[in-house]
């Protein structure tokens, strides 16, 4: 298990190349906890196969997963209950609408959420999980977590996932829309805590570039060579982080980085260059489309220096 990354100068001055872009942004209030973010802040963590690992910025400083959980729970909802069962309910098309919309819930037909990656879909594939009660659940996701880490520690922000909670109107709406079209079944309230507890899921970049490293390495831990998710459930997954891991900036994205990649609203990237390396990046300044403005700007500068498209 890595524990100290080495320093690099070349990535430190790309770091704070992109750095002075977080101005144009802004941290996510609309999750009140999230609002107390640093918005000038920005570190990244790269862990390659080989067991090399470089890291520019407070790589150790935490925060929370938000939409990048939902890579994690759509591979653990197809290892429960397999691809048939996901994708009867869950669509595989790249949305140009906001993470959080509902406009297309009610102009599909029939009504299923166009991706796992946006918060309808993602929302659904939550409900899917096996185990008998939220903790079970929570417990589950929370274990996979540590399998891809190595870290058992990980737990979620209380905070955090109380303060999305209050404040889960519109994911609320979602949910009953939902309900009311057979898509997701049970206590909407209950679907909404764990939710928001994998949301809260609390990691630095080296925990994520880890994460990316093992869905790079086509679900199989980089030292062991053990299984945690099966080959062809990391295609899946990585798959989905190409066209709608970045929401409506998806295309653009894979035109000028073109790495499989998932954002989240506290400012996370997480990112994985199969067969590769996984990226870790926290920059909480966000896009108009919700994207770590400073985060993507590092990205394309690397995938330019380095050659790192996939395509
Ligand atoms: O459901 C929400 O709104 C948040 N917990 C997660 C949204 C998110 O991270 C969108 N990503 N850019």
């Amino acid at each position: 298990m890595i524990t100290q990354c080495e320093k690099s100068e070349e990535l430190d001055q790309l770091v704070e190349r992109a750095r002075t872009y977080t101005s144009k942004g802004k941290v996510a209030d609309y999750i009140p906890a999230l609002g107390q973010a640093d918005p000038n802040a920005l570190s990244i963590a790269v862990h390659y196969t080989d067991g090399r690992c470089l890291a520019a910025g407070d790589t150790e400083k935490t925060f929370t997963l938000q939409s990048i959980s939902k890579v994690l729970t759509l591979a653990l909802a197809i290892m429960d209950n397999g691809e048939d069962y996901v994708f009867e309910r869950v669509g595989m098309e790249p949305t140009g609408d906001p993470f959080n919309s509902i406009a297309k819930l009610e102009t599909m037909v029939p009504s299923k959420p166009l991706n796992p990656m946006i918060n309808a879909g993602a929302l659904a594939v939550t409900n899917m999980l096996s185990g008998n009660t939220i903790e079970e659940k929570l417990g589950r996701l929370l274990a996979f977590v540590h399998d891809m880490t190595g870290k058992t520690h990980i737990t979620y922000s209380s905070k955090v996932a109380e303060s999305e909670f209050k404040t889960a109107n519109l994911n609320r709406s979602l949910c009953y829309f939902m309900k009311e079209h057979h898509i997701i079944k049970g206590d909407v309230e209950e679907l909404i805590d764990l939710y928001t507890k994998q949301c809260a899921i609390e990691v630095n970049c080296n925990d994520l570039a880890r994460i990316g490293l093992v869905i790079a390495n086509e679900g199989k831990d980089p030292e062991t060579g053990r299984e945690i998710i099966p080959k062809q459930i990391s295609r899946i997954v990585k798959t989905f982080m190409v066209t709608c891991g970045m929401y409506n900036a998806s295309g653009e994205f894979a035109i000028k980085v073109g790495i499989p990649a998932k954002s989240g609203v506290s400012g996370g990237i997480i990112a994985a260059y199969p067969n590769k390396l996984g990226i870790g990046i926290c920059g909480p300044a966000l896009d108009d489309k919700g994207n770590s403005i400073a985060g993507i700007k590092l990205l394309e500068m690397m995938s330019a220096r380095y050659g790192l498209s996939i395509f």
